[in-house]
């Protein structure tokens, strides 16, 4: 049984990647410091496994205690890191905290990888690196453009970071997934998504806001050159999102890969505007939502949605789970967390 490091294990995305890792019959073991997560997020990875994953709340930003970690687990075969903090806005305020924790924990990790004797690292990455990129769909190929955000430009730098180490460390063997917009929640309501305070992202703001949580959802601008007026984007279910990283994992285990740097988007293929997001969860969920039009959100791009080819036919990977399904799930989620 191979042994795999999750790192922000705890969280949205991480936590249904450890899932997915237990069900194909890895290891797991996870560093989490609960910044944005909680122990009972643990409780849920057990409750749909059976099986509870090792667990150390370590902050990877302290190098001794990344190095000790690594010393006791040499037998490690694969890294997938998401410890990072991931709030846009917050990172225009809070530049030197993004800055310091998500290239800090990034560098000390990666130092430790090299060590191994395997190593495979997978890169938690955005599609915020192609800005309003030209042509749509967004292929690896779009150039990768300024950042709107520290946040956004801590990936761009990470991924510059692992590029550079890669080039001069042969052994070392890494992807960037490039995740389009993450949203929905494991099928048995056992964990999802929970952010702290008041939501940032479209679809947990909707589901609180049916919840009873928040009056009104503002839909940030009608007035963009789309059909309806609202901005599109590409939503992925985190559950096809967390199988994707196990098969980028396979790849580099099984030493399919081609490049020791390699990069993926992870989407859909498909574009939803704002208002399509809100009818789906109006039809999913039998209720209408309370909405009104506001004004432009500062940063945001007008379209972006994934073009997968390279993902289908490389990773051999494709998104499954439909835009329903997803938000089918959230509001699940959502319901459960608040005994509705
Ligand atoms: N939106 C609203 N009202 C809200 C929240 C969002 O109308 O209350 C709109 C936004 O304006 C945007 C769409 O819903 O048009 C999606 O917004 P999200 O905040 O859910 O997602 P973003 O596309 O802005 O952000 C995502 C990830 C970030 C990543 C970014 C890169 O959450 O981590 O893509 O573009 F950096």
């Amino acid at each position: 049984m191979k042994k795999i490091l999750v790192t922000g294990g705890l969280g949205f995305i991480g936590s249904h990647t450890v899932v997915e890792l237990q069900n194909e019959g890895f290891e797991v073991v996870i560093i989490d410091d609960l910044s944005n997560s909680s122990l009972d997020v643990l409780k849920g990875i057990s409750s749909i496994t059976g099986k509870t994953p090792n667990y150390e709340n370590i902050d990877l930003k302290e190098k001794a205690l990344v190095e000790q970690f690594f010393q006791k687990h040499k037998d490690i075969s694969g890294v997938i890191h998401f410890a990072a903090s991931k709030a846009v806005g917050e990172s225009v305020q809070m530049p030197l905290h993004y800055y310091e924790n998500n290239l800090n924990t990034l560098i000390y990790t990666l130092k430790e990888v090299i060590g191994l004797d395997e190593s495979n690292f997978i890169f938690s990455s955005s599609c915020t690196v192609y800005g309003q990129a030209e042509e749509m769909p967004i292929t690896e190929k779009a150039p990768v453009q300024p950042a709107e955000s520290p946040y956004g430009n801590t990936k761009q730098i990470g991924e510059e970071i692992i590029m550079d180490t890669c080039y001069v460390n042969p052994e070392l063997n890494a992807i960037a997934l490039r995740y389009f917009n993450p949203i929905g929640a494991h099928p048995s309501a056992k964990i999802g998504e929970l952010p702290i305070g008041v939501p940032q992202n479209l679809v947990p703001y909707i589901t609180q806001t049916a919840a009873g949580l928040r009056e009104c959802l503002s839909v940030f601008g009608n007035d963009y050159p789309t059909e309806d007026g609202t901005c599109i984007r590409d939503y992925i279910h985190v559950v096809d999102l967390a199988k994707a990283h196990v098969v980028a994992l396979q790849r580099l285990l099984n030493g399919k890969n081609t490049s020791n740097f390699e990069s993926f988007n992870i989407g859909t293929g498909v574009g939803s505007s704002v208002l399509e997001v809100i009818k789906t969860f109006e039809r999913v969920s039998g209720q209408s939502l309370n909405y009104i039009f506001a004004p432009r959100r500062q940063g945001d791009v007008i379209s972006a949605y994934a073009h997968t080819e390279k993902a289908n036919k490389i990773l051999g990977w494709k998104a499954v789970l439909t835009l329903d399904d997803a938000i089918r799930s959230a509001w699940h989620w959502e319901k459960q967390i608040r005994n509705i």
